[in-house]
């Protein structure tokens, strides 16, 4: 029990650390969200790496710090946990980009076709699909797929990456897309390697062709983040939300790393704050709730991932 004097001595990161203790919660955050989040998270990564987490820890409660399809995701997985987002409006625009109606068309028009996934989705498309990925694992997910035809959703960058990697599959797109790594434009990265011209361009599969094309490098989050620290090389273009700055810039000290002009900034993400977090945990607000037969099957597409990633 922590006394209200003690309290009031507190720092909010303080008594954040005491309340996970006292409630045996653990925070979980991507690294997206802001720099003294990612500092008292016990886990920070890339959504495989939190997903793996929220399905393995021995916790009962889970604050998540990222977007609502992280926390439904961590639910559907633990469902007997206890699940807290920092704020609830916390969405990312990309998760919806697909329509339950399009899907049936397209099963019905194929006959050999898998419904795959980007974990960045709702629930609800989550449970209409095959199975799930990241973009850590999406290659490996669909090439060991025994069907033909992938009907990838919702992001169309996404899907494009992978269908260059898996060529024995046919694709059928979506129109889904990240706004945050949308906005970043060709010409900003030929700009910056002008001014650079030492630095590698690393890349997010969210980002559109067009930058893909000048990359030296594409991959997760984390993905980048490794490359950048096992590379001999110096200075870095990276080319996806800027949260993996602390990240990078605390494994690799002394490299440089650049950003476009439009720093490419999820405002969804950013709704995430220490004094949020510390809300959560002190009032249990902000519960994820997920009847037990929508979580079976959400669940389903998430452990097929979870199996085929491993
Ligand atoms: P990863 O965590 O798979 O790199 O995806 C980035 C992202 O957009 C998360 O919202
Ligand atoms: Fe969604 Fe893009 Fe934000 Fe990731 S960065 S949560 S994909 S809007």
């Amino acid at each position: 029990m922590i006394l209200q004097e003690d309290i009031e001595k507190m720092t909010v990161t303080e008594e954040i650390r005491a309340l996970k203790k006292e409630k045996n919660a653990v925070i979980l955050a991507h690294y997206y969200v802001e720099p003294g989040v990612q500092q008292i998270a016990d886990y920070v990564g890339d959504s495989y790496y939190l997903s793996k987490a929220a399905a393995e820890t021995g916790a009962q409660t889970i604050v998540f710090c990222g977007v609502s399809f992280m926390g439904e995701s961590a639910k559907a997985l633990s469902p007997d946990k206890t699940v807290l987002m920092p704020d609830k409006a916390a969405d990312c625009p990309m998760a919806h980009m697909a329509d339950e109606e399009t899907i049936r068309r397209v099963r019905e028009e194929y006959e050999d076709v898998a419904v795959v996934c980007y974990i960045n989705s709702t629930a609800e498309l989550k449970r209409l699909s095959d199975v799930c990925v990241t973009s850590a694992n999406a290659v490996k997910i669909v090439k060991a797929l025994p069907n033909r035809n992938i009907f990838f959703i919702p992001d169309r960058n996404l899907a494009h990456f992978i269908a260059e990697q898996a060529p024995e599959k046919h694709f059928i797109y979506n129109e889904g897309y990240c706004p945050t790594h949308e906005r970043m434009q060709a010409e900003e990265i030929r700009k910056a390697k002008g001014e650079h011209p030492d630095a590698q361009v690393l890349a997010h599969p969210e980002c559109a062709k067009a930058i893909l094309e000048l990359a030296d490098y594409v991959g997760s989050t984390s993905g980048i983040i490794q490359y950048a620290t096992e590379s001999a090389g110096k200075e870095f273009i990276i080319c996806t939300e800027e949260g993996v700055a602390y990240e990078l810039k605390q494994k690799n000290p002394d490299k440089v790393f650049y950003f476009t002009d439009t720093l490419p900034v999820c405002p969804d993400m950013k709704l995430v704050t220490l004094e949020k977090v510390l809300h959560v945990l002190k009032t249990g607000e902000n519960e994820v709730h997920m009847e037990a037969d929508a979580a079976e099957e959400t669940r389903r597409p998430l452990e097929r991932m979870l199996e085929l990633a491993r």
